[in-house]
C-alpha cells in the first residue's frame, strides 16, 4: 500500500518500465547555488607549461588545452563546464607549431594571455595574435592557429560549448566544400563611426574578427569613469552596436583602486580574466582575491562587487547575457 506521498514498490517497478516519473516523488527546483571559482595563474601556468612535453606529437598540439571546470555543474565528469552555458580553457601554442583548419556550430573566442607571433585564420582573414588581443572565432568560421613566432603563445579560450552540448546540436567539420563569405578587411572597420557599405547585413557576429589590445586601452582612456570610478566598455559588433558574437557577449572593466565598484545581481554568467593589476571581488558570500591572469567566474543569482588595489585594475569579461537575453531570461539588479 502507498502512504499517501510514497508510491508502492510495484507501482515504482510499473512507473520505471514505462519510463515515467512521479512529479510528486521529485524535488521540481532543486536549489542549484553556482559557487563563483577561482583558476590561479601561480598554479596554471606550470600545469601549461608542462603540457607542452606531455603533449608534443602533432595530433595532440591540436588539443593540447586544459579546460577550467566546475565539477559543482552538473556534477558529470563527461559534461566539463567551467560556469553555465560557458567553458573556458587554456592553449598553449609554441614556434613553429599549427592547429588544422576546421569549424564548427560553438561560438569561441581567444583572449590572448602571453605572447605573440601566433596568427589565428578566421575565414581567410589573418589575425595577428599578440598580448591581451581578442579573436572572434564564431559559430560556422573556418579557424586554424600556426605560431611562426619565437615565443610561447597562451590564449583563453571562451566557447557556449556547454548550451550547444546541453541541446544536443554539437556540429563539426574539417572539409571545406565551398570557401567562406568573403568580408572587408579589419583595416576597413578602423575608423570609428564608419563601416564599408558593402558589409553583409546579416552575419551573426561582427564581420571585425581581431580587437586589439592597443585600439581598447584607447577607447578607454577616452571613457568618462563611472561614479564608483569604474569604466565599462563592450566589445561590439561594428556593424550592429550589438555583441560581437551571436550568443557571447563581451566586456573590459577598468576598475578604480580602493572604490568597491556598485553591487549588481543578474541572471547571466561570466568569465572573469585578469588583464592589469590586483584586487577582490565580492560574490554572494565569498571573497575572492585575485591577480594578473588569474581566471574566476561570476555566475548568476549573486550580488557581485569588484574591488581593485592600488594602481587599479584591468578584467576581460566574457558573458552569456546574450543567450539569457534571446530567451527573455536577462534580468539585471543594482544595488542603490
Ligand atoms: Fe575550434
Amino acid at each position: 500500500m502507498a502512504d499517501g506521498s510514497r508510491p508502492s514498490e510495484s507501482y515504482a517497478a510499473a512507473l520505471r518500465r514505462a519510463s515515467v516519473s512521479a512529479l510528486w516523488q521529485r524535488n521540481v527546483y532543486p536549489p542549484r547555488g553556482e559557487r563563483p571559482r577561482l583558476w590561479r595563474w601561480a598554479e596554471m601556468e606550470p600545469l601549461l607549461a608542462q603540457a607542452v612535453s606531455e603533449a608534443s606529437d602533432m595530433q595532440a598540439t591540436e588539443r593540447r588545452v586544459l579546460t577550467l571546470v566546475n565539477h559543482d555543474i552538473f556534477g558529470a565528469e563527461d559534461f566539463v563546464t567551467t560556469t553555465t552555458n560557458l567553458s573556458a580553457n587554456f592553449q598553449v601554442l609554441m614556434p613553429d607549431e599549427t592547429a588544422p583548419a576546421h569549424r564548427h556550430s560553438m561560438n569561441a573566442l581567444r583572449f590572448v594571455v602571453e605572447g605573440q607571433g601566433a596568427v589565428t585564420t578566421v575565414d581567410e582573414k589573418a589575425c595577428a595574435m599578440a598580448e591581451r588581443d581578442m579573436i572572434l572565432t564564431p559559430a560556422w568560421c573556418w579557424h586554424e592557429h600556426a605560431n611562426s613566432g619565437k615565443q610561447r603563445v597562451i590564449w583563453l579560450d571562451l566557447l557556449d560549448a556547454p548550451l550547444i552540448k546541453q541541446l544536443d546540436v554539437v556540429q563539426f567539420e574539417r572539409e571545406r566544400k565551398k570557401p567562406p563569405p568573403s568580408l572587408p578587411s579589419d583595416a576597413a572597420f578602423a575608423a570609428g563611426g564608419f563601416v564599408p557599405a558593402d558589409t553583409p547585413p546579416s552575419l551573426r557576429h561582427s564581420p571585425l574578427f581581431r580587437y586589439p589590445w592597443k585600439a581598447v586601452r584607447q577607447a578607454l582612456a577616452a571613457m568618462a569613469p563611472a561614479a564608483d570610478g569604474a569604466r565599462l566598455l563592450r566589445y561590439a559588433n561594428v556593424a550592429t552596436g550589438g555583441p560581437a558574437m551571436n550568443l557571447i557577449d563581451c566586456y573590459l572593466a577598468a576598475l578604480a583602486a580602493g572604490r568597491p565598484t556598485r553591487a549588481y545581481r543578474t541572471t547571466s554568467n561570466a568569465v572573469c580574466l585578469v588583464c592589469a593589476g590586483s584586487g577582490a571581488s565580492r560574490i554572494g558570500e565569498e571573497r575572492l582575491a585575485w591577480t594578473r591572469n588569474d581566471v574566476f567566474t561570476l555566475p548568476h543569482g549573486h550580488w557581485i562587487s569588484h574591488e581593485a588595489a592600488e594602481g587599479g585594475a584591468v578584467l576581460f569579461i566574457g558573458t552569456d547575457r546574450e543567450i539569457l537575453r534571446r530567451l527573455d531570461l536577462l534580468a539585471d539588479e543594482h544595488a542603490d
